[in-house]
Formats: C-alpha cells, structure tokens, sequence
C-alpha cells in the first residue's frame, strides 16, 4: 500500500489519529507510518487506556508531533489541547475506536481530550473500531453508529473473524491498507466521484502446453499506482488484472484474467459504461498455437518450432469504438525512438494521453517503483518527466488527462 501513495498530493497534509484502548492498538503505529511515508503529518491523542496497551513515547520517537495524552496538567502541548487539532488538521482518524470511545462521540460528551478534540472538529471523521463482538453488536453501540454515519462519519470495518478473547464475529480492526486507504482518501480531493473507469494492467500469459507460456516481466505496478490513485480521488474503479498483479486497495474491482484474450473480453464488457480507459497492461501480441498433447517432452524432438497467431490489439478496438466522452490513456514500453514512436501509438490508437519509458533505463519500467515518462497528449503538448514514483507519476497523469 505504501508504495502506492501519492506523496506529490499528501505531503504536507495534517491527520490527527486517535488512539483508544485496545489490544489492537498498536496497528495504529503502522497506519501512521504508512501515512508519515507519504509526506503526512501525524499528530496523535491517546487515551488513557490507549496507555495502558502503548506508549506515547512508540509515537513521538516515530515523529508524531504532537502527542496529546492529558486533558489539563498538559504543558508541553498548552492549553487549547482540545482545540488545536480542530483547527490545524485536515481529517481526524479514531483507530481503534473503543465503544466507550464511539458513545462520547455520538453523544457529544467531551469529558477525555481525544472526545473533546473530536467535538471541536469540523473536518472528515473517520472511526476505525475495535471491540469484542457482543460489544458491537450490543444495540447501544448499533444506535452510536447510527448516529455518527447520519452526521456524516465514515467507518472502516470491523472485521470478522477470531477477537483476542476468543470470541467469534464482527469487532476486529479493519486490515491497515484499508485504514490507510480510507485515511489518504480523506485527505484529497474527490475531483473524480462519479467518474467510471476501466484500467488494464500486468502481463497477459499465453499457455502453450500444460506447464508452458509465453509472458513477459510486468509487475503491474504502475497499473496498480492508477487504480490506487483513480480510487483515492473518488472514482469508481474496474481494473483488469493479468497474473501476478498485487493487491489493489478494496474499493477498486478486481477482474483477474490469464490470457489477452480474457483481458479483452473483460474490457470490451465495461467499456460502454466507462468514462474513461487507461491501458496499462503489457500484453502479449501474439500466442503460440496449442501444443495440445498435454505437456510437450524434450525427448521427443531435436528441435523446438512454435507457430503464433495474433491477439487483439485492446486498446486499438475499444479506441475504434470510443465515443467523444470517453478518453483513453495508453502506455508504450520501447527500446528507441521514444518520442516518434509515442506519437505514432497516441494517434494510431485514438488516445488522449500516452505515457511513454524507455525500456532498460534505471529508475524506470518493468518492476521498478519508479518511472521516468516522456507524455504526449492528442492537443500536441508533451513533457519529459525526471524519475519519480510511479505513485506520483499516476497521479499527476489523472490530472493531466482530466484537464484534456
Ligand atoms: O504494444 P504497444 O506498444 O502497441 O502498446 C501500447 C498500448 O496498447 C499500451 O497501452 C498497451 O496496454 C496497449 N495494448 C493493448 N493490447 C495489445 C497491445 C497493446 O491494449 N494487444
């Protein structure tokens, strides 16, 4: 997840994370790691029994700053402890959320500094809870939530599954990435709500017999930092991955696919309601004709000659078919010629934008977190970009194909 931050649009941003008494409390480190890597600034309340589970010494030596722990007798951080955090940051997490936590919520009732900060907050609420099941389930906590959803707070999770005391059900802390997730989205804008898009990414495979293929190195990795990227702002996300694509933040849809074949009839599905198509998949021009005899023995041949047959060009038939309202973003791996040939591909295939690299360079392409582009778009502008994530790199190419 961290990799697939933006930091070009959340550093310098301001979260302020509460922490309540929990055994899970010590998730919340890793949630404000994963943010602070990004460029956020993390400042931190604990609650008193936040203490009794962690130390608000594991946060500060971690460059949380600040960290609230006391109501008064509180120097270090002044007097407006409870209102600095209203007025400096730009989302307030509760991760893990108590249900003592969640009733002084719902009900207004600012008797411990972490309550009395979210009472004089005005920005994004986000509750991350943690409690034994019967607890969540119990139809006081039911009404709090009810209550904190109607004005507008959002929840992530919990979980299912096996609590610390034993206990089956629904009360877990939400995974970490979907904290973060929620967390990071809160924090940007959500200039593409609304906005459909089908996005395809990784390597395609192409059996030959039972054990062959024919593939190439894609990671997805750049695909994956535009569906994280597309997802943070708000849109709604169909991503179409060949095999060994990683985990992709939970709201976007998740189409695995093997061969280019299945990737293209996953696309062509979606592509009518799509307002926009982003191809970021390496795949596979051609396949090699079946083998078709189970698994092919060396000791049956001296030498080895297999026929291919072409696939579809994705891209070039949903881009004959695009309608004015729907743009597309293509990508282009070459050896030489970057430039002419980018520009040959972005007017071959009806694109938009098309993102270029050069294959072999450092800091770029295949499996690499890192990308340098030359980006070209259908009005005749182009840019070299320097080295940069591909998280940054997704980022700033939404906003360029947004403004087309
Ligand atoms: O292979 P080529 O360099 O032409 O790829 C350029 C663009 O076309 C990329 O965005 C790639 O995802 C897309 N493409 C496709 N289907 C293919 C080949 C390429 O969608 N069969």
């Amino acid at each position: 997840m961290n990799t697939l931050l933006p930091a070009c649009a959340l550093s310098g941003k301001r979260l302020h994370l509460g922490v309540c008494g929990s055994v899970a409390a010590y998730k919340a480190v890793d949630v404000m790691r994963a943010l602070q890597l990004a460029g956020v600034h993390v400042g931190v309340c604990l609650t008193e029994a936040a203490q009794r589970f962690i130390s608000p010494l594991t946060f500060a030596s971690l460059d949380a700053a600040p960290v609230y722990t006391r109501f008064f007798d509180d120097t270090e951080n002044g007097v407006f402890a409870h209102l600095d955090p209203g007025s400096c940051a730009h989302a307030l997490l509760v991760a893990p959320a108590a249900a003592s936590t969640l009733a002084r919520l719902a009900c207004g009732d600012a008797d411990t500094l972490l309550a009395a900060q979210a009472l004089a907050f005005a920005g994004p609420l986000l509750i991350a809870p943690a409690m034994n099941p019967r607890m969540w389930a119990h139809p006081a906590t039911r009404r709090n939530v009810e209550i904190l959803r109607m004005r507008g707070a959002s929840f992530i999770g919990p979980a299912a599954g096996r609590a610390a005391c034993g206990d089956d059900g629904e009360g877990k802390l939400a995974p970490i990435e979907d904290i973060v997730f929620a967390a990071a989205a809160a924090l940007l804008p959500q200039d593409l709500a609304g906005v459909n898009i089908v996005l395809t990414l990784g390597p395609t495979r192409e059996q030959w017999d039972a054990v062959r293929f024919w593939s190439n190195p894609s990671t997805g990795r750049m695909g994956a930092a535009l569906a994280c990227a597309a997802a943070l702002r708000g849109a709604t996300v169909n991503a179409i991955a060949g095999p060994g694509v990683p985990a992709l933040p939970a709201p976007v849809r998740r189409i695995d696919v093997v061969s280019a074949r299945d990737m293209f009839a996953a696309a062509r599905d979606v592509w009518p309601q799509a307002h926009v198509g982003i191809f970021a998949a390496a795949v596979a021009d051609f396949s090699p004709l079946p083998f078709g005899g189970g698994k092919f023995k060396k000791a049956d041949a001296t030498e080895l000659r297999i026929n291919f047959a072409p696939n579809p060009d994705i891209l070039a038939e949903l881009g004959k078919c695009a309608r004015p309202d729907q743009k597309i973003l293509g990508f282009a791996a070459e050896t030489q010629n970057l430039e002419i040939n980018a520009r040959n591909k972005l007017r071959a295939k009806n694109m938009r934008l098309i993102a270029a690299n050069l294959l072999g360079a450092s800091d770029s392409g295949f499996a690499s977190d890192r990308n340098t582009l030359f980006v070209a778009d259908c009005l005749g502008r182009e840019e070299h970009w320097p080295a940069m994530s591909k998280a940054d790199a997704a980022w700033r190419l939404l906003d360029w194909l947004s403004a087309l």
